[in-house]
């Protein structure tokens, strides 16, 4: 066996987690996500669970790799038997390594629409165009599966690209120049926010906290969105973990992790929410918002063409550098298992999500609403893919949380977080009861009818997580 591989630089984990956490999640969705949900009270409860939830679980989730330092689906294999537990934990590998072929299969889609508007800026062909015309170059890019189709596979091959040139050539390398990069651009878009728009309205929306503003399900999407921002449940983080430097402090890299990643959801949201109350636009557009709203705001505003354009170049980038933590743990696996070698690896992964891609290529022409396959209860292709990703997160999160607060043992955590006592303790709490509740609660979003159902549901939920978690603990004496 070859000595395991690590990043180069002990940082180098921090870079690409945020990297990974940096995406889509915090450019398109948090802001959006805001507007519909009244904006400060929305961030508060986000905040809070980033801090209670996020973070103790964001430390399993790399104490898991670090500890096994292994591909996720290696990794637990490894760690069940190493600890004597039911191989069913091995199910966080396997879960993982599915959801990240269906997240990246509808996210490369998604980061494609930049790819067309960073075109549509740059040509200045939205230049003074008005709302009605802004929405329907929208439209008309959702209406044509060839353009769909042309991005889709542009973005998973620069994804793709870099993975292929393995860890240290591709990722590092690609992050070292990108994560500036990308932090530069967005500080450019925000002072031009600053100038050009409205900030005092943005602040006073989001930083307003009436907690009253918010629905039970405004809750719940405040903490589904803490999940799914920080890349958690997922094998993501396991997989970079598995690089870690062991001299790298667990605590002190997740916090920060954490706080990057919600100071650019909150810059991106300052940004954006300039802009559009400026341009006396709409908050709670929906998905729209960057689409739709920022380009009419773009398109009344001087330079707006150019500001727009390195706008939506951020947003590609931010999702590539997500995109690659995706590929990463399936390709990392098959080249452990199965000894192929790295570009071919992956080329298989890629090549499944591509043709997986094209259910959310479809769903918004072919199969669009009023069609036959869209009535597929209800939902497009697209919804069913988003809503069993929308299982899997919280799902891998609470195995995962439960896993590491009990499976593992005291020594072996110390070892690893190397804090002292009393933020051991702190954290076991959080993962082994805090955690695993809230999750439950987040999981419980996705079900139907969740008020009739609530209050059964999440006892049931408690229940079968305290059992498993009762039975690894037992065997573990064995
Ligand atoms: N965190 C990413 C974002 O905010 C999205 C994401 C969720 C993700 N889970 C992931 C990215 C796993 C990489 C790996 O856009």
């Amino acid at each position: 066996m070859s000595s395991p591989k690590i990043w180069t630089h002990k940082g180098t984990f921090l870079l690409a987690a945020v990297g990974s956490a940096v995406g889509l999640g915090n450019l398109w969705r948090f802001p959006y996500l805001t507007g519909e949900n009244g904006g400060g009270a929305f961030i508060l409860v986000y905040a809070l669970t980033i801090a209670l939830v996020g973070i103790p679980i964001l430390i399993a989730e790399t104490l898991l790799g670090r500890a096994s330092r292994k591909s996720p689906i290696m990794g637990m294999q490894y760690l069940t038997e190493s600890h004597n537990t039911s191989r069913n934990w091995r199910a966080i590998g396997w879960m993982g390594a599915f959801a990240a072929f269906i997240i990246l299969s509808f996210y490369s889609v998604i980061a494609g629409w930049a790819i067309h508007y960073t075109g549509l800026m740059f040509s200045g062909s939205l230049v003074g165009a008005d709302a009605a015309t802004i929405g329907e170059s929208f439209g008309d890019l959702l209406a044509s599966p060839g353009l769909l189709l042309t991005y889709h596979t542009l973005f998973i091959l620069a994804s793709g690209l870099i993975v292929g040139m393995g860890i240290h050539k591709g990722i590092e390398n690609g992050l070292r120049f990108m994560m500036p990069a990308l932090f530069v651009i967005l500080l450019i878009v925000l002072g031009y926010g600053v100038v050009a728009g409205d900030v005092g309205a943005a602040m006073s929306f989001l930083f307003t906290f009436n907690l009253s503003d918010l629905s039970l399900e405004g809750w719940l999407q405040a903490m589904g969105q803490s999940f799914f921002t920080l890349s958690l449940g997922m094998g993501a983080i396991m997989a970079y973990g598995a690089y870690m430097s062991s001299e790298a402090s667990l605590t002190r890299t997740a916090i920060s992790i954490a706080f990057v990643d919600t100071a650019i959801a909150l810059l991106a949201g300052i940004a954006i929410f300039s802009l559009v109350f400026g341009s006396g636009l709409e908050a709670g557009q929906g998905p729209g918002l960057m689409f739709v709203t920022l380009p009419i705001a773009f398109a009344e505003l001087p330079a707006g063409w150019l500001i727009g354009g390195v706008f939506f170049i951020l947003v590609i980038g931010a999702a590539i550098t997500s995109s690659i933590s995706l590929v990463e743990p399936v390709a990392a696996y098959l080249v452990e298992r199965f000894g192929l070698s790295r570009p071919i690896a992956v080329t298989l992964m890629i090549t499944f999500c591509w043709l997986l891609g094209l259910l959310t290529v479809f769903s918004f022409n072919y199969w669009s609403e009023g069609t036959i396959t869209h009535d597929w209860f209800g939902r497009s292709p697209f919804d069913v893919l988003e809503f069993i990703t929308n299982i899997l997160m919280p799902l891998g999160g609470l195995l995962i949380a439960l896993f590491a607060g009990w499976a593992l043992s005291r020594e072996e955590v110390l070892r690893e977080m190397s804090t002292n006592d009393t933020w051991f303790e702190c954290w076991q709490f959080l993962v082994r009861f805090v955690a695993p509740t809230a999750v439950a609660f987040v999981f419980l979003r996705t079900m139907p009818q969740i008020d009739g159902y609530l209050i059964p549901a999440v006892g049931s939920v408690l229940l079968i997580g305290a059992f498993t978690a009762g039975r690894t603990f037992i065997q573990r004496q064995s």
